[in-house]
């Protein structure tokens, strides 16, 4: 009998005969060896069948088998360094558990808006399946980071009466009959049970109605709140380093596999260290008005149109070489699919291109009092190779909970974490608003209804101490570990402006 085991296990197998169950990922016949590429969730394995005059049926019908047909394999186990997962089978016999046509993502090309569309499909794919289990590690992570610290998980609600970010980006629902909001953050609530606990998080889904379609928005996405007594905003930046470097080391020791799957660049990771970089909004804005930015945009501008060149003219090439007569099927999906790709460069090569200028105007005309936009961030994230700490801003462009800064007054002690490679934001923090009187002048300049906030005001008449906290956005991070242009493919059904299908 056959052992059951899975693609992950089978070097605890080798010799024995055992038993996959999956799925069809590919598969290619060379005369009398049929070569099936097999997944089952664990890892790609391939299987190799020999035609002989017991098996000319089996072999037949195997070679028919469409893409993703579900099938359970036996075989022995041949330890293969060549071979994808180090191990193959040598195929004794396979039922077919549904034998499946036309498959619609198939190794030809496919554009990503086809590939959204068949999200539910989309995520058998290796590149898919790689960031799913990274992904997986970021959350897990998170959450044992927190627990071995002795924070206290606080599930904080998803209706929310009222604003806790800001009242743009609200997504309104009926309640009874009254209108409220769909939660924006976990933080106000999360503060009052600080008040009990002293260290706390909550950790879930987050609604904002960003009309806007960037690479770095969702309209729901998941973040990470940890809010501390007693602390300071360099309390609060001390533990943001600490816990981004061990979510990164994590992920570099437990899913090397995979980020290797997509082509990351482990070296950035690796220098992922204490300290990061810390700079005030005021010395960031100083930056962005200077000539080494303006020189750096200029080349980068440079670098962009001597790109959009290069593919224009590979493109051709492509093109040419896949109409020219005789080229065989496989070759002619191969240039396909190379040519979807640097379309899809060259889309977002032009698009850059097009940004750049107005970019540099941005930076170069930056004035103080406004709020770093995406392209600021992201020129001052470049300018460093590990995440980067702006604090200190206006408090005019911050949230209403923001500690006014003692020195200045004109700032709050707030941080904002740049990732490098150009990321941007992936966490947003503060130190609180600890007394009443400046929170509830705070709050009048908003425009805020003092009633509204009654019992958050609560927190400030009985036992205010200084305290901060930080919100992690899940999909950012993994986006950034993984080195994904695109927010969209971080999370398993991604809702954006436009986007709510399957
Ligand atoms: O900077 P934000 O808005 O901070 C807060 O919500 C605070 N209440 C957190 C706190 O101090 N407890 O958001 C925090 C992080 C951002 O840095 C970003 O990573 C992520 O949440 N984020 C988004 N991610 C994807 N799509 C969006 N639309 C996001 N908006 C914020
Ligand atoms: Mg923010």
């Amino acid at each position: 009998m056959a052992t059951a085991t899975t693609i992950a296990e089978l070097a605890q197998h080798v010799g024995q005969t055992v038993t996959l169950r999956g799925w069809l990922y590919n598969s290619r016949s060379s005369g009398k060896l049929l070569f099936l590429i097999v997944r089952d969730g664990t890892g790609l394995c391939q299987c190799v069948l020999e035609k002989t005059d017991s098996s000319a049926d089996q072999f037949a019908a195997a070679k028919r088998l469409g893409q993703e047909s579900s099938l359970e394999v036996d075989g022995v186990v041949r330890a293969d360094q060549r071979s994808v997962a180090g191990h193959e089978l040598a195929v004794g016999n396979i039922r077919i558990v549904q034998d499946v046509a036309g498959y619609p993502i198939t190794p030809k090309a496919h554009g990503t808006d086809f590939l959204m569309k068949h999200r539910h499909l989309w995520f058998r794919s290796q590149r898919q399946w790689a960031i799913l289990r990274i992904r997986h590690t970021v959350i897990d992570g998170i959450r044992r980071y927190f627990n071995d610290r002795g924070f206290i998980l606080i599930d904080t609600p998803i209706f929310a009466p009222a604003a806790g970010e800001g009242s743009q980006t609200l997504f309104a629902v009926d309640y009874f009959g009254e209108p409220v909001y769909l939660a924006q953050t976990g933080q106000l609530y999360l503060e009052a049970t600080m008040m009990a606990h002293r260290k706390v998080y909550c950790f879930g889904p987050t609604f904002r109605a960003e009309k806007s379609k960037t690479r770095r928005h969702l309209t729901e996405f998941w973040m990470v709140e940890p809010e501390i007594a007693y602390a300071d905003i360099d309390d609060v930046c001390a533990l943001a380093e600490d816990f981004v470097c061990e979510l990164v080391q994590r992920v570099l020791r437990e899913r090397r596999a995979e980020l290797e799957l997509l082509g990351r660049d482990l070296s950035k990771l690796e220098a992922i260290q204490k300290p990061f970089h810390r700079l005030t909004y005021s010395q960031a804005a100083d930056i962005l008005r200077s000539d080494r930015v303006r020189q750096f945009l200029e080349a980068d501008l440079e670098h962009a149109k001597a790109r959009v060149a290069e593919l224009t003219k590979t493109i051709a090439e492509k093109e040419a070489e896949r109409a020219a007569p005789g080229v065989k099927e496989w070759k002619a999906d191969k240039l396909a699919q190379e040519i979807m790709d640097a379309r899809e460069e060259l889309a977002d090569t032009e698009e850059l291109v097009h940004n750049l200028p107005r970019h540099m105007e941005l930076a170069a005309g930056f004035q103080w009092g406004g709020d770093l936009g995406g392209s600021d961030e992201t020129i001052i994230a470049r300018l460093h190779d590990r995440p980067v700490f702006v604090t200190h801003y206006p408090r005019g462009c911050k949230a209403f909970y923001m500690k006014r800064n003692a020195a200045d007054p004109r700032v709050v002690n707030n941080l904002d974490l740049l990732a490098p490679e150009g990321y941007g934001e992936i966490i947003g923090g503060s130190q609180r608003e600890d007394d009443l009187n400046v929170l509830l002048e705070r709050m009048k300049e908003d425009g805020l209804n003092e009633a509204d906030y009654d019992w958050y005001l609560d927190l400030r008449r009985y036992g205010t101490v200084p305290h901060g906290g930080f919100g992690l956005g899940v999909e950012r991070t993994v986006a950034w570990i993984c080195g994904l242009k695109h927010i969209r493919e971080t999370i398993p059904y991604a809702r954006m402006m436009g986007r709510i299908y399957p």
